[in-house]
């Protein structure tokens, strides 16, 4: 969603507010913005990108340049088109107060309703803009207020989620930030403090952080340091934390987008994932987060897994895993559906949440709904000391490092071999031998380098790419492990391409989307050789009677394939439980040279953003 920065400190405050909204452009970039206190307020915003911003500021003479204290803003339009009137920070009538803010008000109607019968005129079609009027409000019924008493006093009337930063004329020292629902973070370094919505402009700066919790605000001020407190005024006590990566982990290091970097990371990624958890010649898996939890898992009646997105098709993945392995009954359900349906939980349950952010507004739900239940809940997270990760009560991390590109890669792969460490720990001792664990053990020790290998046919998957770069629609067909793949492989196709992709089961095929085939069609098969691989070659038959393009994704040594399908792409030949850490490296390489030659902004696609903190 919207990214929030904000600095106070001794060093020049636009600056770093700028280069801070670039890293955080991921989570938004319709608009964007800075407010900062230099004598009296300042402010510049506009619609566009940071980039743009930044020329445009450069082009107006570096107005806001000379402030030691600030806040900037990306916006991810939910109330409001994009433009400049709706972008942040907004301002209060009298031009004192500037507020930032990433969440949604739930209830602005009625409070804007209010504050428009009081005369107050607004700027903007926002629903955050009422927040700041409102405190303009409070604070001219009580001119001996401090901004934080102001702040706290307009939460009070606001239902809804959010992360904000109030800045203000009257106190020019001091940066207010409260927290509901919408990350925060507070960098602390020499003399010098940052606020952003995750640590991703802070590392460069600083590796001491605070994460604020939901429910808490804090006033940052030049020379006291800061104060947390709650929303209802009680003072907290909060631990430092320690950044675990380094800069250089959210820069493109060579690579023209994120993406592609973020996907010939996996083979690294995929070895930092079982690095100290699996111990090869032993045949054991220890997994340090929910090793206190285990003889509960392992009793568990059933695993009930929640996401969205990427993590829900890995979820999928984790079904086909846990069922196999452990034998455990699994479901898998959308966060979003998950928690408005009543679902039955119970104490037996075990529900596992997946997120890459550990941020999503669902998810994040769906864990406070099956935690109130009783099920013992576990998180699969990959940012460190993210909400998700901090509310369940034993989990585990993916390891995959910052992933930037807002289609996610690498984090999938790292949460299907975290799932499938899981599997195998959960199976232990009731369905799997120690040798079968051994096995299974080395099949996945073995994916790294067989990831490598699929990596060099980047080329020749630009190839196939130029072909279909004009398509209007795709099919994605799979099936057993490589059906989740088929939703994986579409997903990534649309997000970034803006071309209309479908995954299915391959039988499914002949229920519906056989329909739609036809010469302009191209079908992206997953046959790789597996119990199913009979019938999904009958599939492509069925597809090439009619037509329809054919490109496979098929083992190595496979010359059959080579005479039903248009292009195929080799991979190595592996087990079925580990085949989607391979089938899904094409399928993420060709959408990405599909939407780089439709020049799309693959690191950057339109309407998405990375970390979902709204419903
Ligand atoms: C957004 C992102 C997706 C991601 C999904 C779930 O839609 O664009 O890439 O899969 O949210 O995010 P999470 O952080 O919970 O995995």
């Amino acid at each position: 969603m919207c990214g929030i920065v904000g600095y106070i400190g001794h060093r020049d405050a636009a600056g770093l507010l700028l280069n801070g909204l670039r890293r955080l452009e991921y989570r938004g970039y319709d608009s964007a913005g800075i407010a900062v206190l230099n004598g009296g307020l300042k402010m510049f915003k506009q619609k566009g990108s940071v980039d743009e911003l930044r020329r445009s500021l450069h082009d107006a003479g570096n107005p806001l340049n000379g402030a030691t204290i600030g806040i900037g803003h990306t916006r991810w339009a939910t109330h409001g088109d994009p433009s400049d009137r709706n972008a942040h920070p907004h301002v209060s009538s009298d031009g004192r107060i500037a507020l930032i803010h990433n969440g949604i008000i739930e209830n602005y109607p009625a409070i804007k309703k209010e504050l428009i019968s009081k005369g107050v005129h607004f700027s903007s079609d926002t629903d955050s803009e009422v927040l700041v009027h409102l405190i303009e409000s409070i604070w001219s019924d009580n001119p001996g207020m401090a901004l934080e008493a102001a702040v706290r006093s307009a939460l009070y009337h606001v239902e809804g989620a959010y992360g904000l930063c109030v800045i203000s004329e009257r106190e020019p020292d001091s940066i207010v930030v409260a927290r509901k629902g919408s990350p925060l973070v507070i960098g602390i370094g020499e003399g010098e403090y940052y606020i952003a919505s995750d640590a991703a402009p802070i590392v460069e700066h600083t590796k001491k952080v605070v994460y604020l919790a939901d429910g808490e605000m804090a006033v940052v001020t030049r020379n006291d340091g800061f104060a947390i407190k709650t929303i209802e005024n009680i003072a907290r006590e909060k631990h430092v934390s320690e950044l675990e990566f380094e800069l250089a982990e959210i820069e493109k290091g060579g690579f023209e987008h994120f993406m592609l970097k973020e996907i010939f990371e996996q083979p690294k990624v995929l070895q930092d994932v079982m690095r100290g958890r699996v111990r090869l010649d032993e045949g054991q898996v220890r997994l340090g987060g929910i090793e206190d939890y285990l003889d509960r898992l392992k009793l568990s009646s059933r695993v009930i897994i929640c996401a969205c997105g990427t993590s829900w098709h890995a979820g999928l993945i984790g079904e086909y895993l846990i069922e196999e392995f452990a034998r455990i009954p699994v479901e898998v359900d959308y966060a979003s559906e998950f928690r408005y349906r009543n679902p039955v939980i119970t104490r037996d349950d075990v529900v596992i949440v997946i997120s890459q952010s550990g941020e999503t507004a669902d998810t994040l739900a769906a864990l406070r709904l099956a935690r109130e239940k009783g099920a013992l809940v576990m998180g699969i997270c990959n940012v460190v000391g993210s909400t998700i990760a901090r509310e369940t009560l034993c989990g585990i991390y993916t390891h995959a490092g910052p992933e930037v590109g807002v289609a996610s890669t690498k984090a999938f792969t790292a949460q299907v071999t975290v799932l499938y460490l899981l599997a195998l720990t959960l199976g232990k001792g009731r369905t799997m031998s120690r040798n079968e664990l051994k096995l299974y053990l080395k099949e996945l020790n073995g994916i790294p380098e067989k990831v490598e290998r699929i990596l060099k046919q980047n080329d020749l998957i630009l190839e196939i790419a130029k072909n279909y770069k004009d398509a209007g629609n795709f099919l994605y067909l799979g099936r057993g492990y490589n059906f989740p793949v088929a939703l994986e492989g579409a997903l990534k196709l649309k997000e970034i391409s803006y071309i209309h992709a479908e995954g299915y089961p391959a039988a499914e095929m002949k229920h519906g989307p056989i329909a739609l085939i036809d010469q302009d069609m191209p079908v992206i098969f997953i046959a790789t050789r597996d119990n199913s691989y009979a019938k999904v070659l009958s599939n492509i038959e069925e597809v090439r009677s009619r037509k329809g393009k054919v490109i496979a994704i098929a083992n190595h040594g496979d010359d059959e394939i080579g005479r039903l399908a248009d292009h195929v792409i080799y991979i190595p030949p592996a087990s079925a439980p580990v085949t989607p850490l391979l089938s899904v490296i094409p399928l993420q390489l060709l959408s990405y040279h599909i939407a780089t030659l439709r020049g799309c902004n693959v690191d950057r696609p339109r309407n998405l953003a990375k970390s979902v903190t709204v419903e």
